[in-house]
């Protein structure tokens, strides 16, 4: 009795993958499928999948090749399951040719073609025409943006649109680095070339620029602070909902896979009752950029705020908040640091915010049984502990968060677009518009001095 095992995602299960069972099948008796999780494949960069974990694992168990499905789930399961099932060989397409080789201490590895011209992304495409986007602004994190853009193969980058196409120093280094890129000298003209904006203007000009964009009919990423008006943010959503269009407020966070698991960890009554909620965010920044200049709507909180805000939004809720600020303002009346306290019920919260101030940067979710400790950067969340009145106890958590970790914010903007669900819950409206209510009571306390 010869076992042979192999794995894959199976997305939109098509010729190339019952080719790749029937062979797999053939070099020995009984052939187990291990079928990736949508976390798992997540993790590992597939951030599109459009199949449930369900489907796909229904559509390789149809298979007649297949006997027995199983769930892959974690890095180095391979192993294990060659062990579990005392597995004689391993199986998979070419495309990995070499990349399986240390699995040989265990069982034989055998590489089968692929069948040329099908895949899931090529599937995936055919379904769902490329997301055509366009730019709006051209700093660094437009260009932070294209890159990360780039590992969601169903988007291109169109165009790109600033007020000053002419003078503007950031634009001609942005377009240096993307040729593929075309300028544009209006907004009617980036609204003809896409399917989508992504908005990364300076903070004041963000909801004009959403505003014109949704009656456009376009869809809306847009960077934090979405609104700095709560009735524009309201406004906004309104105005997408009744055009059935996506919008979405780019808090990178928010879609981070591993920030979310530990909201759903401390919603799952680990740490028992939650009561408190403390973040801190820093970032020394050098005198001279947009966050200095910008007399308005410059400073330490309108830049950070987003960040440490959001757990306050997900664990505290946006019913009955209340809160008030404390900052330290410089000679030109921006706050070079700031402390925010909020309250609901028997729940507290402090966010501290500094561009002009250096701190811990640490997220502590505190509870009746213990806590949730994430050191920084939690805001690009890889690992947490959490820990109790025992110090010697530690339950450690990680996560994978690539690069920049736009990358898992684009992909959630995009699968929305698509009309798939299931990834509203991440930052929904009501938080982004409760969000835009603090900053604007922020400014509006600051900017009177
Ligand atoms: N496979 C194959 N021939 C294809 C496509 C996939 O033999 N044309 C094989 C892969 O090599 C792998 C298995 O099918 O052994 C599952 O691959 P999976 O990653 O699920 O499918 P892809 O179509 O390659 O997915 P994607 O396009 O998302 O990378």
């Amino acid at each position: 009795m010869t076992r042979v095992i192999t794995y894959g995602v199976f997305d939109l299960f098509h010729q190339g993958h019952i080719n790749l069972l029937k062979h797999a099948k053939e070099l020995g008796d009984e052939l187990i499928v291990g079928i990736t999780t949508d976390q798992y494949a997540y993790e590992r960069g597939k951030l599109t999948v459009v199949d449930s974990l369900e489907t796909r694992m229904e559509n390789v168990r149809k298979c007649p090749y297949t006997d027995e499905v199983i769930v892959e789930d974690h890095i180095g399961q391979k192993v294990e399951d060659i062990l579990k099932y005392n597995i004689d060989i391993f199986a998979i397409g070419d495309d990995w040719f070499g990349k399986f080789d240390y699995l040989e201490d265990y069982c034989k590895v055998v590489y089968l073609p692929r069948t040329a011209g099908i895949s899931s992304s090529i599937l995936r495409l055919e379904k769902y025409p490329y997301l055509r986007m366009g730019i709006i602004g051209a700093g660094r994190i437009a260009q932070r943006f294209v890159k990360e853009a780039g590992y969601v193969r169903e988007i291109q980058i169109t165009s790109v649109y600033h007020p000053n196409p002419d003078t503007s120093a950031s634009l001609a280094r942005f377009l240096g680095q993307n040729t593929a890129i075309a300028k544009v000298r209006t907004l009617p003209k980036l609204f003809d070339n896409c399917d989508a904006v992504y908005i990364a203007s300076p903070h004041d000009t963000h909801y004009a620029y959403a505003k014109a964009a949704l009656e456009a009919g376009r869809h809306v990423l847009c960077e934090k602070p979405l609104a700095l008006r709560k009735k524009d943010a309201v406004e906004l959503f309104r105005l997408a909902s009744e055009k059935g269009l996506v919008l979405m407020e780019g808090i990178k966070t928010a879609y981070c896979p591993g920030f979310c698991r530990m909201i759903s960890l401390a919603r799952s009554g680990v740490i028992g009752e939650i009561h408190d909620v403390e973040a801190s965010f820093t970032r020394l920044t050098p005198p001279g950029v947009r966050e200095w200049t910008d007399l308005k709507t410059g400073g330490s909180f309108t830049e950070l705020g987003s960040y440490v805000l959001l757990p306050v939004m997900k664990l505290l809720g946006t019913d009955n908040l209340t809160w008030r600020f404390e900052s330290v303002l410089n000679a030109n009346g921006l706050d070079t640091y700031t402390r925010v306290y909020l309250r609901r019920q028997d729940m507290l919260a402090e966010g501290k915010c500094g561009l002009g101030v250096k701190s811990e940067g640490e997220l502590i979710i505190s509870g009746t049984k213990g806590y949730i400790l994430a050191e920084a950067p939690w805001w690009k969340t890889q690992y947490y502990e959490v820990r109790g009145e025992n110090p010697a106890y530690r339950q450690r958590y990680s996560a994978e968060y690539a690069e920049d970790g736009l990358r898992y914010e684009i992909a959630d903007f995009m699968y929305r677009v698509q009309g798939h669900a299931g990834r509203e819950d991440k930052l929904t409206p009501v938080e982004s518009a409760k969000m835009a209510e603090i900053m604007e009571d922020f400014l509006a306390g600051r900017n009177k001095g």
